[in-house]
């Protein structure tokens, strides 16, 4: 029989050395600035893609909710973890994005694996585009439905595999933004498809919300869709962290009932509730941080052009440089930290194999000098 210590030690070793070992480090981070005890970095790995994590009022607005509320929702929402805070967050949600209902979780993934795990049974199908995030497949390889993966943003991929679903009910998945290649999914198309089949649809706008559509309303409002089922998180433009998902009436009800990550699970703290408000204010009328994220864009993308790296399909704030290599990512990256300037290597099993990539990510909290000097640090580091 295996005991615990050789079974850790051995699965350790087996990564150990290689360039899949991850690490943490003990960062603080302003948004554009990172310091860690090595030294101060230009930031271009964070999701805080409008600067509102650091925003005086948002600040403020939690502090004030802590007072009011204390620091902690003392339960689940279920219980006594249900304030005023979080139904009228939950409420301007709905409001805000065309839904008569909004449910708010403490994370995305446990949003993606609530909804997922309480929806699905046995005779059901999930399609899902094969580069969803980890808490989508995660969610839909642990539930009793039968999983098949449709190629990406491919829409006549997507139809073959509605055409081999079974007799239960269908949800076809996908993101609006993708994560780790910051493309776009035609989300029209898509949409059609799974109505034409009866098939419900659910969006994962983590990168999309605040920053496409008018007013932030994402990608889903941008391309004119309103799917069954949409998930937000709150840790990439609104600046904090949790989620909600956007549903309607009879569907709110059922997960209210169903959905084991909601019943059993304390809910965020009330002043989180208050800041969320605040930063959904600014988002609404964020237009100008849109707009300087936009300029970023169109900036980084003209430039990097010369670059010896592929740009990627991405108009967002991702904007992926593909490297290929695990050994050769993993050490452009390091190249760039001597330079004092952060980019996180993405390598399987987070990116397909052979796809490892630098994940840059542009802020409105960057200036352009900013934008030059990470384009200086590429040209430099001997790629
Ligand atoms: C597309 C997508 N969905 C869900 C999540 C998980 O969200 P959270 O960080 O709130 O758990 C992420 C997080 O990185 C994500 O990129």
């Amino acid at each position: 029989m295996m005991n615990w210590p050789d079974f850790l030690s051995r699965r350790l070793a087996e990564r150990q050395g290689t360039s899949l070992w991850r690490h943490r480090q003990v960062c603080h981070s302003d948004g554009r600035l990172l310091s860690t005890a090595d030294g101060q970095y230009l930031n271009f790995s964070s999701n805080d893609y409008l600067g509102l994590s650091q925003h005086p009022q948002i600040i403020a607005a939690w502090q004030q909710g802590a007072r009011q509320y204390g620091v902690g929702s003392s339960g689940s929402g279920h219980v006594t973890g249900y304030t005023a805070a979080h139904h009228t967050l939950e409420q301007q949600l709905a409001e805000w994005l065309g839904y008569s209902h909004a449910l708010l979780f403490i994370s995305g993934y446990a949003a993606n694996q609530g909804v997922i795990a309480a929806l699905m049974e046995r005779e059901d199908s999930i399609i899902a585009d094969r580069l969803s995030h980890a808490s989508l497949l995660e969610a839909a390889m642990h539930s009793p439905a039968q999983l098949r993966r449709f190629l990406h943003n491919d829409v006549g991929s997507l139809r073959q595999q509605l055409a081999k679903a079974g007799n239960g009910k269908t949800l076809v998945v996908t993101e609006g933004v993708f994560s780790m290649d910051g493309d776009s999914a035609p989300l029209e198309a898509i949409a059609q498809q799974a109505r034409s089949t009866a098939s419900w649809l659910m969006v994962d706008d983590a990168h999309g919300i605040g920053i496409h559509g008018d007013e932030g309303r994402g990608s889903c409002w941008m391309q004119n869709i309103k799917p069954e089922i949409l998930v937000i998180t709150f840790g990439k433009a609104f600046g904090l962290s949790g989620a909600a998902v956007l549903c309607d009436k009879h569907t709110a009800e059922y997960l209210l009932q169903y959905a084991r990550h909601l019943i059993y699970s304390t809910s965020m703290p009330p002043a989180q509730a208050v800041a969320l408000s605040a930063a959904l204010r600014q988002i609404r009328a964020g237009e100008a941080l849109r707009q300087r994220l936009r300029s970023h864009i169109r900036y980084f993308r003209r430039e990097a052009q010369h670059l010896p790296f592929a740009l990627m399909n991405s108009e967002t704030a991702i904007q992926p440089l593909m490297v290929g290599d695990n050994e050769r990512c993993s050490a452009l990256s390091h190249r760039l930290r001597q330079k004092k300037v952060w980019v996180n290597a993405m390598l399987p099993p987070t990116v397909p194999p052979d796809s490892a990539r630098l994940r840059i990510t542009l802020t409105a909290n960057h200036t352009q000098y900013d934008i030059d000097t990470l384009l200086e640090a590429l040209h430099g580091s001997g790629c």
